[in-house]
This record gives structure tokens, C-alpha cells and sequence, in this order.
């Protein structure tokens, strides 16, 4: 069986096309990212990201279908996210699948993005079965879920205010970095071994994950030590702090999660997966084995669409429905 998968929820234009017979295979697959596009503005502005999905996704799918030799006649499934996202971006992809589905008389499958987040790891790691606690740190997302098989999700904790990506994007910017700034701040933190600056502590009485009380701490330390922190080496420091003040706040709920559960398998997944200190904190824990998709299947991608779909059609889920939706908790599906 062919599975075309399309993804346009955020600023992300993605397609890909998966083969499941024996095995999961990714035959081809391409992303077409906007950052260029937002960074004059220091995030995404939904109408330009969604005029810009609107010229790139026929080309993205022009493209999976040339680099694998496949045609639209071998495809047997169509799936595509329907939210949650950004309304006229998430529209822009749902139209062009149902307009694709009916001209070529293919079944259309909706998907949830955070489904497709979740069950990422799984594609790259087939070892990977549920139960597992699934770990979501992207620019839009922070959640630990718990994964009991796939359709059957328990949201463990998830953030009060900001994403972990934005706070990594938001202290990026305090220091000047150009948007996004995630990974340069992370790049610049891992020049160093240790840091002068001390950053508030993780509210460890707090239910959810909170990024605020750090913002406003970096943004009057920024303020205070303004000259300073021209010198690189002084940057990265705080850099340094940054990075481990919310990678120990992401560590100290898993903690939680996973001895609340038992459960003894970790995935993460989502744009924040890629960040180094993160992969080396989860990595090391005693209590759980941990599991990471490939950099290109952390970030928002065709291939997890296609893969949800498919795993939720092998565990006879129900069929979701393909209305648009912004707000759309993995829990409710
Ligand atoms: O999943 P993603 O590509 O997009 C969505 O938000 O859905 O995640 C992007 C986020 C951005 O906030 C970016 O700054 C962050 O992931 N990010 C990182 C790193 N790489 C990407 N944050 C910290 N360290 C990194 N290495
Ligand atoms: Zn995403």
C-alpha cells in the first residue's frame, strides 16, 4: 500500500509518500521550509504562510512523486492534517487533498498533527511499541503523553504559557539572535561547559511546564549586563544557563511522568528534539530506554502524516473527520 501524506498546519510545506508492506518505508519525501519569509517579522505571520503554502505545496507533491517514479494512479491513500494549526494554512492543505482525492477517486484520510508528532518516534524506531511517554517539544507544542496504544492517548502535563521552542525562539531574540533563534542559542550554549549565571529554578509545586518566569528573568538580566554581554564568551554562558534552565524544567516533569507511570520507554519528538543537551539528559535516564525519530521526522513533515494515517487504519481507529480545525486536543480523537 502507497500513502501520499501533506502537512501545511504551521509554516511547513511537506509531502511524502510512504510504501507499508512488510516494512515502513519513506520513498520519498520533501519539505519546503518559510523561515525566510518570517524572520523580518520575528514569527509566523498565518497570511503569508498560508499564500506561501499555497504556491509551494503543488510543487512539493510534483516533487515526491518525480524523485520516487510513483504516479498519482499507484497512490491507495491520501492523508492530511486538519488541524490543529493555523486555520487558513491548515485550509490550504485540506482543499488541494480533497480536490486531489476526488479528481483521482482516492480515499482521503484526515489526520491530528499531534497524533503525527506522537507516533513519529515509531517510524524510525520499529522496536518502538506502546506504552511508551511521549516527550513533544516543538515551537507550537510541550507536552508529555502518554502513549497506551495508538488512538489512545492520556496528556500527562502540558504547558501553561509558553511552548519549550519558544521559549528557546523568545530568549533567542532577548539576545538578539534572528528569528528562529532556538538553535543558535543552543549552538552558542554548547561552546561552553559551564555558566557565571544563575536562572530561576523549575516551580516544581507548578501542574504544567512555565517558560514565563524565565523570560522575565532573561529580559531584565539582558538589561543589567547589557555591555557585558557583547563579549561572546559571556553570552554564551548565559546561553549555557538558558539551555539547562529548560532543558532541567522538561527533565524534572518526565521525571514525574515516568515514575507516576511506570511506564519504561521515552520518544520525543518535535522541533526541540534536535537540541543536543535535551537528547543527552533523555538519553541518560536510569528508568527508561529513549527513543528519537530522525531530525527530519522531529520537525513537522509529510512522512509522520502518512504514517499516523496508516496506524491508525491498521488499529481500526475510527475515521476522523476531515473539518478544519485550530484548536483540536489529541486526547478527544
Ligand atoms: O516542530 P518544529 O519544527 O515546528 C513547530 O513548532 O511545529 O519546532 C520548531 C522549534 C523552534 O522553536 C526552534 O527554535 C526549535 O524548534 N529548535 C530548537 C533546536 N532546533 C529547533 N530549539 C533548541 N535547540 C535546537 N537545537
Ligand atoms: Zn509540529
Amino acid at each position: 500500500m502507497l500513502i501520499l501524506g501533506l502537512e501545511t498546519s504551521c509554516d511547513e510545506t511537506a509531502a511524502a509518500i510512504i510504501s507499508v508492506e512488510n516494512e515502513v518505508k519513506v520513498l520519498s519525501e520533501e519539505i519546503s521550509s518559510q523561515v525566510e519569509t518570517h524572520q523580518a517579522y520575528g514569527g509566523v505571520v498565518p497570511e503569508l504562510a498560508s499564500r506561501e503554502h499555497l504556491r509551494n505545496l503543488p510543487l512539493v507533491v510534483d516533487q515526491v512523486f518525480k524523485s520516487s517514479s510513483v504516479t498519482i494512479e499507484n497512490i491507495d491513500r491520501i492523508a492530511v492534517t486538519v488541524g490543529p494549526g493555523l486555520k487558513g494554512c491548515l485550509l490550504i492543505g485540506a482543499e488541494f487533498a480533497k480536490g486531489l482525492a476526488l479528481a483521482s477517486n482516492k480515499k482521503l484520510l484526515a489526520v491530528n498533527h499531534i497524533e503525527g508528532h506522537l507516533l513519529a518516534p515509531m517510524l524510525d524506531n520499529p522496536e518502538l511499541k506502546p506504552p511508551y511517554l511521549a516527550l513533544i517539544v516543538s515551537g507550537g507544542h510541550t507536552e508529555i503523553v502518554h502513549v497506551q496504544e495508538v488512538g489512545k492517548y492520556e496528556i500527562l502535563t502540558r504547558t501553561t504559557d509558553d511552548a519549550a521552542g519558544e521559549a528557546f525562539d523568545k530568549s533567542a531574540a532577548l539576545l538578539n539572535f534572528a528569528y528562529p533563534g532556538g538553535p543558535k542559542l543552543a549552538a552558542m550554549a554548547d561552546t561552553v561547559q559551564q555558566s557565571e549565571f544563575t536562572l530561576p529554578k523549575v516551580a516544581r509545586e507548578m501542574q504544567g511546564f512555565s517558560f514565563s518566569g524565565l523570560k522575565t528573568a532573561i529580559a531584565l538580566l539582558v538589561k543589567r549586563e547589557k555591555s557585558r554581554l557583547e563579549a561572546p564568551q559571556v553570552k554564551a554562558q548565559l546561553c549555557h544557563a538558558i539551555q539547562a534552565s529548560i532543558v532541567e524544567t522538561l527533565m524534572h516533569k518526565l521525571h514525574i511522568a515516568l515514575k507516576e507511570t511506570g511506564v519504561r520507554h521515552v520518544a520525543v519528538s518535535g522541533g526541540v528534539a534536535a537540541n543536543s543537551a535535551l537528547r543527552r539528559a533523555v538519553s541518560k535516564l536510569s528508568s527508561a530506554k529513549s527513543y528519537f525519530p530522525k531530525p527530519l521526522h522531529s520537525t513537522d513533515n509529510g512522512a509522520m502524516i502518512a504514517y499516523a494515517a496508516y496506524r491508525r487504519e491498521m488499529s481500526r481507529c475510527p475515521e476522523l473527520t476531515l473539518e478544519v480545525r485550530s484548536r483540536w486536543p489529541v486526547e478527544t480523537i
